[in-house]
């Protein structure tokens, strides 16, 4: 059962429509929770030179780092399909530099559909600052 304020999700799908997806066709949305309580968003912005692409997720903590912040406390991912997309594995890393393996990640498909989960769930004995 989900949990998430409507509001959240009212932003989620909103923000589906600016991904800027003319190669994968493939709109992801996400919305970060930061340690202040800001909430960040981001979709993924392709390019013409495939390798450039940048996720949704990385983009919502790109905006969240500019702005000075460098915890997120929790992840909300909106994709349009038959399931709810998960993030990809460089997203997982890069959102496990960030947040706690408790920190949750919810994600969505435009209809509706749920999965809930952890960053430590979907990135275990992540590499991370730790280590160096
Ligand atoms: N994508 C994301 O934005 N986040 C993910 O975690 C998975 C993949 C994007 C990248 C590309 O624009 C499209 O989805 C298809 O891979």
């Amino acid at each position: 059962m989900s949990q998430t304020p409507e509001h959240i999700l009212e932003q989620l799908r909103a923000l589906l429509a600016n991904a800027y997806v003319p190669y994968s066709h493939y709109p992801v949305a996400a919305v970060i929770r930061s340690g202040s309580g800001q909430l960040y968003s981001g979709v993924n912005v392709e390019n013409a030179a495939y390798p450039m692409t940048r996720c949704a997720e990385q983009s919502a903590v790109q905006g969240m780092v500019t702005a000075g912040e460098q915890r997120i406390d929790e992840v909300w991912i909106m994709t349009r399909g038959k399931r709810a997309g998960t993030p990809c594995g460089g997203c997982r890393q890069v959102l496990s530099e960030f947040g706690e393996p408790e920190v949750k990640v919810h994600c969505y498909t435009e209809d509706g559909l749920e999965f809930h989960t952890t960053i430590g769930e979907l990135l275990p004995d992540a590499f991370g600052p730790k280590y160096l």
